[in-house]
C-alpha cells in the first residue's frame, strides 16, 4: 500500500483488521509529499515511481493505492503497467449521498481531488439530486502528519478549514483524503453541528478481502494464515528526522521493520 505519507495508514488499519493473515508493506512516499497540490502528470509519475520501487523490492501480490488524490488520476496507468490487482481509494460519495436526509453533502479532500474531472463524474453518477459542496484542504493533510509525529493539533485551524463545508442543511461529510480519518475526533470537535462522516476504508477493506480470498483462499481463514504472515513493514522514499518521529505511531499500529526504499 502507498500514500504520500501517513494518510493511507487509515486504510491499512481497516484492511489489516479485515485480512489479518496477509503480509503488508506500507510505503509513505515522503520524497514526493504532498500529492494534493501536484498536477495530474506529476501524480502519475510519482505513483509509477513509488509503485515500481515497492513492487520490485517487496514482490507484491496486490497493490493498494491508499490515496484518493492518486486514485482519481493514476489507476489506469498503474493497471496498464502491472498485471497484479491494483485497488484504489475513491471518495465515499455514494454512501454519503444515499445516507443524507437533507440531500446536502460535503466532500472534504485535497485541492487536487476536488479539482479533478473524475471527482465530478463520481458526483454526477452517485449523488444525483444532492447538493455537493467541494472543499479542498492541504492544511489538514499537514496536520494529520503532525498528529502522528506526536505534535498538537490546533482546533482553530481545523475549524477554519472545514467552515466552507457547513452550508445550510449539511448532514453528511465525505472524508475524501485518507489523511482525514486520522483527524476524525478533531473534525467532530470542530464541526459547528454534528454530521455523519463517511470513510472509504471499510469498502476498500472489503474489496481487498474479496480479491485476496480469490487468490489465496487460506487468507479467508485467519487462524490458518496467521502463522505465515510477517509483521507489517513500513517504508519511506526518503530518510529524515520525520521518519524517526513517526516510529512510535508505526509501532502502535503493529509495524515491525522501518526502512527506506
Ligand atoms: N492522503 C492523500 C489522499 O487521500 C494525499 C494527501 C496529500 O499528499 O496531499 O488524497
Amino acid at each position: 500500500m502507498f500514500d504520500s505519507g501517513v494518510g493511507g495508514l487509515s486504510t491499512f488499519a481497516a484492511v489489516r483488521a479485515r485480512v489479518p493473515g496477509a503480509s503488508y508493506h506500507y510505503c509513505s512516499d515522503n520524497l514526493n509529499f504532498p500529492y494534493g497540490t501536484k498536477s495530474e502528470a506529476e501524480c502519475i509519475r510519482c505513483a509509477t515511481d513509488t509503485a515500481t520501487k515497492l513492487i520490485e523490492r517487496c514482490r507484491l501480490d496486490m497493490l493498494v493505492v491508499a490515496c484518493n488524490t492518486m486514485s482519481v488520476v493514476a489507476l489506469p496507468a498503474l493497471r496498464a503497467r502491472w498485471s497484479i490487482p491494483v485497488v484504489g481509494v475513491v471518495p465515499a460519495i455514494k454512501p454519503a449521498a444515499a445516507g443524507s436526509k437533507t440531500r446536502v453533502v460535503a466532500l472534504l479532500a485535497t485541492p487536487g481531488t476536488v479539482a479533478r474531472r473524475y471527482t465530478d463524474e463520481l458526483i454526477a453518477a452517485h449523488a444525483d439530486g444532492c447538493r455537493v459542496v467541494k472543499v479542498g484542504s492541504s492544511a489538514l493533510v499537514e496536520m494529520a502528519e503532525a498528529k502522528l509525529r506526536g505534535e498538537p493539533v490546533d482546533l482553530a485551524v481545523v475549524r477554519r478549514e472545514i467552515a466552507p463545508m457547513f452550508v445550510d442543511g449539511l448532514d453528511a461529510g465525505v472524508l475524501g483524503c485518507t489523511h482525514f480519518p486520522l483527524l476524525l475526533p478533531e473534525l467532530e470537535a470542530a464541526s459547528p453541528w454534528p454530521i455523519r462522516w463517511h470513510d472509504s476504508a471499510p469498502a476498500i477493506a472489503a474489496r481487498v478481502a474479496y480479491l485476496l480470498a480469490e487468490r489465496a483462499p487460506r487468507l479467508a481463514h485467519p487462524h490458518l494464515a496467521d502463522a505465515a504472515a510477517r509483521l507489517p513493514e513500513a517504508w519511506f522514499t526518503a530518510a529524515g528526522p520525520s521518519v524517526d518521529a513517526l516510529k512510535p505511531a508505526l509501532q502502535k499500529l503493529g509495524f515491525g521493520a522501518v526502512g527506506v526504499l
